[in-house]
């Protein structure tokens, strides 16, 4: 059985919704998760867990500082053999996000990225999140899992 961690920043509450329909779709198919605010969170709790999710806003292309410090601090772990995915929240017409460059970070640190960095969009700064994007951040979770089998 996959234990699953889904690490999000948030600063208005769009990307911790997200999360958790990312839960939710995980959930369904039997998976055990748990959702961690990444101010929270401590690097080395991942160690707990065989699947890391993680999320953020994306602020100024790229991800949120509070979520770029967590990444540097899981760079002392060893975390090879673990597997992950990553999402990120963005005005809905922008091209670039924070999902690039956690994904860059998730690979560097060992872990096998098993679907592509995916982007939610939002519709300005504080929100609220595009209709129809939450379930399809359900349907990212559940493509996760799928992987995992
Ligand atoms: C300081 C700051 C910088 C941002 N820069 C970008 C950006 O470069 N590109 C983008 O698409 N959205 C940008 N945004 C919009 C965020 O992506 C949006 O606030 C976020 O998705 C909302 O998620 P949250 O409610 O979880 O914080 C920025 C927002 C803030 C507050």
């Amino acid at each position: 059985m996959h234990k699953v961690v889904i690490i999000y920043d948030t600063w208005y509450g769009n990307t911790a919704m997200a999360a958790e329909a990312i839960g939710e779709g995980m959930k369904e198919a039997g998976l055990q998760v748990e959702l961690r605010r990444v101010k929270d969170v401590k690097p080395e709790d991942v160690t707990a867990f065989d699947v890391i999710v993680m999320g953020s806003p994306t602020h100024a292309g790229d991800m949120s500082e509070d979520m770029r410090s967590f990444v540097t601090g899981l760079k002392r772990l060893t975390l090879e053999g673990k597997k992950g995915a990553v999402f990120d929240t963005r005005y809905v017409n922008e091209e670039v996000g924070a999902a690039v460059a956690m994904e860059i970070s998730m690979r560097e640190l060992g872990i096998d990225v098993v679907v592509p960095g995916t982007p939610f969009r939002v519709e300005a700064a504080q929100g609220p999140i595009v209709d129809g994007e939450l379930p399809k951040c359900k349907e990212f979770g559940r493509a996760i899992v799928r992987k995992l089998e």
